[in-house]
């Protein structure tokens, strides 16, 4: 991959969702000097959550969006890519923990643990940043289907499971839940 060919999969990669988190950054700039005066401490910034429509995206579609300044990959696996991740046993996983906020800190990284869970299984909610050294990886691409980091050649798998490469641990899911069918809370 050159160099032009990466900067664009990025860019297509990482398309922002408009919320209403977005909308206030834009307006941020003019009301600035009133809101310094009431900033919250970040102990009340670090509890803010975001809520995203997730109706537009289709089987084999994901969204970007940004959460307390990171990305956060939304995508609704197709079959395929479930079965994939289905099949393949603990034991050839490099970090066998689900790294999943909404389950025990020891909960192993099987299939439905890193997804939405029953019923959901083809949503995959998770933190957009490499385990390694904190770049973005890109989507669908690398040996096992799911992200390849282009930083330093980690894999990722369709269930963001590292399966190759420097990155220790499996890209971490955040605390979410559905509120209704078609909308994610997170955080
Ligand atoms: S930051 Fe992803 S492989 Fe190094």
């Amino acid at each position: 991959m050159n160099a032009t060919d990466s900067t664009e999969h990025t860019r297509r990669d990482f398309l922002y969702v408009a919320t209403a988190t977005a909308g206030a950054v834009g307006a941020a700039g003019a009301i600035w000097p009133f809101i310094d005066q009431m900033r919250p401490d970040a102990s009340t910034r670090a509890l803010a959550s975001i809520q995203v429509d997730v109706s537009a995206v289709e089987p084999g579609m994901s969204l970007t969006v940004k959460w307390r300044g990171q990305p956060v990959f939304i995508r609704n696996r197709t079959d395929e890519e479930i079965e994939a991740a289905r099949q393949v046993p603990l034991e050839d996983l490099k970090d066998p923990i689900a790294r999943n906020d909404n389950l025990p800190a020891d909960a192993p990284a099987t299939d439905i643990d890193r997804s939405a869970g029953e019923g959901k299984e083809n949503w995959l909610v998770m933190i957009g940043i490499c385990t390694h050294l904190g770049c973005v990886p890109l989507g669908q691409q690398g040996d096992f289907g799911g992200w390849f980091c282009p930083c330093h050649g980690s894999h990722y798998d369709t269930a963001g499971r590292v399966r190759k490469g420097p990155a220790p641990e499996n890209m971490a899911v955040p605390a979410f839940e559905f509120i209704s069918d078609t909308v994610v809370q997170i955080g």
